[in-house]
């Protein structure tokens, strides 16, 4: 199965980050924008685990969880991977004190689950990705429209981490909760 650890972002969070997709021009690119209910953020992708492997990745989550307090979070800024030229990916991006509670979790993650070869996977860099481009019309007004995006939300306390199960289809990936693990106070 295809599984990834990730935090929710509360629901009037996501319909605000949904509807940024208003600032970017019809005709500047083909974009598919990420539903609303599947806005999240990311700490680490797994891939494709083996059902046998689920009980040692919740081990692992568990472990991590235990030794991470709960913390603030907003969100600030927007941008593109991997850059201007050759945009793959609108993202918003982390307030910066967020950002290093982020990093110490995926890190600790990552470490936690060394087990699972993902050592080769590049820096995290913590992101919600809330468009993927498929082709590009107009670059210029792709990136005017991207960097028109003037965002910062009110904080929300991160209360839990969360492994999630994706099932890709033709008309979306799904994301299902596996398993979720309370951070500490
Ligand atoms: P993204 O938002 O930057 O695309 C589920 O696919 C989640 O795992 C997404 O948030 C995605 O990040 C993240 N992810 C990280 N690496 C991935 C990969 N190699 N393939 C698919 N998703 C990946």
């Amino acid at each position: 199965m295809r599984t990834f650890i990730a935090t929710e972002l509360p629901k009037g969070i996501r319909t605000e980050i949904f509807s940024l997709r208003h600032n970017i021009p019809h005709n500047s690119a083909r974009i598919k924008w990420v539903k609303e209910e599947n806005i999240h953020l990311t700490l680490l992708f797994l891939g494709e685990i083996f059902e046998q492997q689920l009980e040692e990745v919740e081990m692992a989550c568990k472990l991590v969880s235990q030794r991470h307090k709960k913390f603030q979070m907003s969100i600030k800024a927007s941008g593109v991977f991997p850059n201007f030229r050759r945009p793959r990916v609108i993202w918003v991006g982390i307030c910066q004190e967020s950002r290093e509670h982020l990093v110490s979790l995926a890190s600790d993650l990552m470490r936690a689950l060394v087990s699972l070869n993902l050592d080769d996977r590049k820096d995290f860099s913590p992101h919600i990705t809330f468009g993927r481009v498929k082709s590009v019309y107009d670059l210029h007004a792709l990136q005017r429209g991207v960097e028109s995006i003037s965002i910062e939300t009110e904080k929300y306390t991160v209360k839990e981490i969360i492994l999630f199960k994706s099932t890709l289809k033709p008309s979306g990936a799904i994301y299902t909760p596996l398993s979720r693990f309370q951070l500490q106070q």
